[in-house]
């Protein structure tokens, strides 16, 4: 197959300019451009329904978000915050920038999220809070990370950054602990541009990150907290709204790719289930996936490094495929100084072998067989 243009690693999608139209026209009439508008009303309420949750507010990104999840609690500064390396630099940023301490637990080879059996060894008499990610879009082990929390009186908050739309025992994931942040990034599966929310069930925080994201100011004249600004605009929320009515295409669309994908990689492994790609496991019955990403692992088996097959399926095919995540945290030049390396071995190799092939709506099935093909040829 010839290829006319790269194949980015992601692309993002873009609604019919007629559908956001429908959306923006009564702007030129109202001038209501900003400060929970009507449009941005009306996305909180469609998400609420779409996630399946009691109640969400939306914000000008994720990492504001999720800044404001930690914010308004109140931590007491040095209060530790156990989560992992093997994320998104923003999830640490928000501890951090709170004034906590990131406590690094190791993750599971199974699907990258935290390892729930070694939450415990880490809580010492300052935590104060978990935070795990769903990686990818697979669900962490809930359940078992409530009943720790629970035990120990430690908030959780979720970084369901990836996680927009996925089910776990029929529950929207964002019905899991004490808050969930999704991010709304123009990369994300459902996106609004820039742009996050915050899901919950209890009733007082509503008030709380509505005030956090709106510079403290609880009425209009007095400010509660000192706040930043995190509103999101209603242009933002019309182009939420117009992607919101194709995020079932959407994701049906993934699938079919990443079912394309498995098939393909496992005839490279030739019958001897991860002998050279690793494949994590999108057929669990209790979860509904919303197949954000297409993460594999590159083994020895392979014969070719996952940096060198990154780098010639780069320069050879024009596929761009991402080392995500890596480095972990940890490793990372602040995080190194202030905190040196974490102990998380697993989360260490995962990020030394992991590459993500390009997932995107408009990627063809053809493209996919030549991504996978080129794979092949490179690692002969
Ligand atoms: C795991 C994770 N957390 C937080 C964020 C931050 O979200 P945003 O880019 O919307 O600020 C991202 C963004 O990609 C992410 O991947």
């Amino acid at each position: 197959m010839k290829i006319n243009k790269p194949i980015l690693v992601t692309h993002p999608y873009m609604p019919p300019k007629e559908t956001v139209m429908k959306y923006l026209d009564s702007l030129w009439e109202t001038r209501w451009l900003t400060n929970n508008g009507p449009l941005v009303q009306e996305l909180e309420k469609k998400l609420k329904d779409k996630l399946s949750v009691d109640d969400i507010v939306v914000f000008a990104n994720g990492h504001l978000a999720l800044d404001s999840a930690f914010r308004i609690y109140g931590f007491k500064e040095g209060s530790e915050v156990i989560t992992t390396p093997y994320t998104f630099v923003s999830t640490v940023n928000a501890i951090e920038m709170n004034g906590l301490k990131p406590v690094f637990c190791d993750i599971k080879e199974s699907d990258c999220t935290i390892d729930e059996n070694m939450i415990e060894a880490l809580i010492t008499d300052k935590t104060v809070a978990i935070c795990p990610v769903h990686v990818y879009g697979f669900p962490c082990n809930t359940e078992k990370i409530e009943e720790i929390a629970k035990r120990h009186n430690l908030k959780v908050i979720y970084d369901s950054a990836h996680a927009f739309g996925v089910r776990l025992n029929g529950q929207g994931i964002a019905s899991f602990g004490d808050m969930s942040m999704f991010s709304m990034h123009a990369t994300k599966v459902f996106h609004t541009v820039e742009g996050g929310a915050v899901a919950f069930s209890q009733k007082d925080l509503r008030d709380k990150l509505k005030t956090q994201k709106n510079f403290g100011l609880k009425d209009k004249e007095d400010a509660q907290v000192a706040a930043f600004n995190a509103k999101m605009s209603e242009m933002h929320a019309a182009v939420g709204l117009a992607n919101l009515e194709s995020f079932d295409k959407q994701v049906n669309k993934r699938k079919e790719l990443v079912n394309r994908y498995i098939e393909n990689i496992e005839k490279i492994n030739g019958g001897c289930k991860n002998s050279k790609i690793t494949l994590f496991d999108f057929n669990r019955e209790n979860v509904e996936y919303n197949y954000a990403y297409f993460p594999v692992l590159i083994n020895d088996g392979l014969g070719v490094s996952r940096d060198v097959l990154a780098e010639r399926l780069w320069s050879e095919k024009k596929i761009n495929a991402r080392k995500y995540f890596s480095p972990l945290i940890s490793d990372m030049t602040f995080y190194k100084k202030k905190y040196g390396e974490s102990n998380t071995p697993i989360a260490k190799d995962i990020s030394e072998r992991v590459l993500t092939l390009p997932m995107f709506y408009e990627l063809t099935l053809e493209e996919v067989d030549y991504i996978t093909e080129s794979i092949k040829e490179i690692s002969r």
